[in-house]
């Protein structure tokens, strides 16, 4: 079997397609290769990250496609360890303090808004699209920033967290109206052994012509017990309430998550209070 057939069968658990790697040079395998293998690092030695990496790493996130090359949305970086500290702590995430590299990726409406103002023209667009613009173009340069870590031999994990406390958060890091964080980014060089994570299968993802979720129980029960046989889950969420499951698969803990509120909803009331109109 060739690695890259190795890679997808470790991803997903199931058979791999037919060999792919004679189509590819060997410098496109080890690129693919990286991708099908990544998984999220929180531990990292103390060694720096130096400027040239940071610089370039940061050029590559910013190398990202942006829809109607608006390019809407911003990137800080933190340097502070006090305002680093700050930050783990709003996010009750410990680690993300000691990362080397620390970043937080927003939406950016107010950069359109003032070039508008430059130019001498009126903003139309506080939309609910132009809210849903700048999230996807702070996700594709944070996936840039990802990849291009891993690549360098970096690891990384995204931290959702940041929008926990959203009013305190954009108080420290002194985001304007029109600027939302959508996650932190935490980078260093590894310290730990991650394996990686099993996938939902692409039967149950990819959709050939026609949306098609008719085998979704099939191919969720498939997921689940590959997965388990592969990594059982950890702690099950909030026993008390929910049982003790014999059998605690991903969608069960799926299911358990999305049945609860979530930690971080107080999005709507942060945009509505801070510039957003979603005309
Ligand atoms: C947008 C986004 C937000 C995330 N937020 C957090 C977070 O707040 N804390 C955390 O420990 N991991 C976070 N993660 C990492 C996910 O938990 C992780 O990607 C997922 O469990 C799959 O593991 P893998 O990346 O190793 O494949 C986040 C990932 C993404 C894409």
């Amino acid at each position: 079997m060739s690695s890259l057939n190795a890679d997808i069968q470790a991803r997903f658990g199931i058979e791999a397609p037919a060999d792919i790697e004679t189509e590819l040079s060997s410098e496109a395998s080890a690129s693919l290769s990286r991708i099908l293998g990544r998984r999220s690092f929180r531990r990292f030695t103390d060694e720096p990250v130096s400027e040239a990496l940071r610089t370039t790493l940061l050029a590559c996130a910013q190398s990202a496609s942006a829809k109607s090359d608006l390019q809407q949305y911003s990137i800080l970086d933190l340097r502070d360890p006090a305002k680093k500290a700050a930050m783990a702590e709003l996010c009750d995430t410990g680690w993300m303090a000691d990362a080397p590299v620390l970043l937080v990726f927003c939406g950016d409406m107010r950069r359109g808004q003032r070039v508008c103002d430059m130019r001498g023209y009126a903003h139309a667009q506080n939309t609910l699209d132009s809210f849903m613009n700048a999230a996807v173009d702070a996700a594709l340069a944070m996936q840039a920033m990802i990849l291009a870590s891993e690549a360098a031999g970096l690891g990384c994990c995204c931290i959702s967290q940041v929008r926990k406390r959203l009013p305190q958060v954009a108080e420290l890091l002194g985001l304007p109206h029109g600027v939302f964080p959508i996650a932190g980014f935490a980078a260093g060089w590894p310290n730990e052994t991650r394996d990686v994570t099993r996938r939902l299968p692409p039967s149950v993802v990819v959709h050939r012509d026609t949306y098609d979720d008719t085998d979704l129980a099939a191919g969720i029960d498939q997921y689940d017990q590959t997965r388990h046989a592969a990594r059982p889950l950890g702690n099950q969420i909030n026993p008390e309430k929910f049982g003790t499951a014999a059998f605690y698969g991903w969608s069960e803990n799926a299911a358990r998550r999305l049945s609860e509120p979530s930690d971080l909803g107080g999005l709507r009331a942060y945009l509505e209070t801070h510039g957003f109109d979603f005309a």
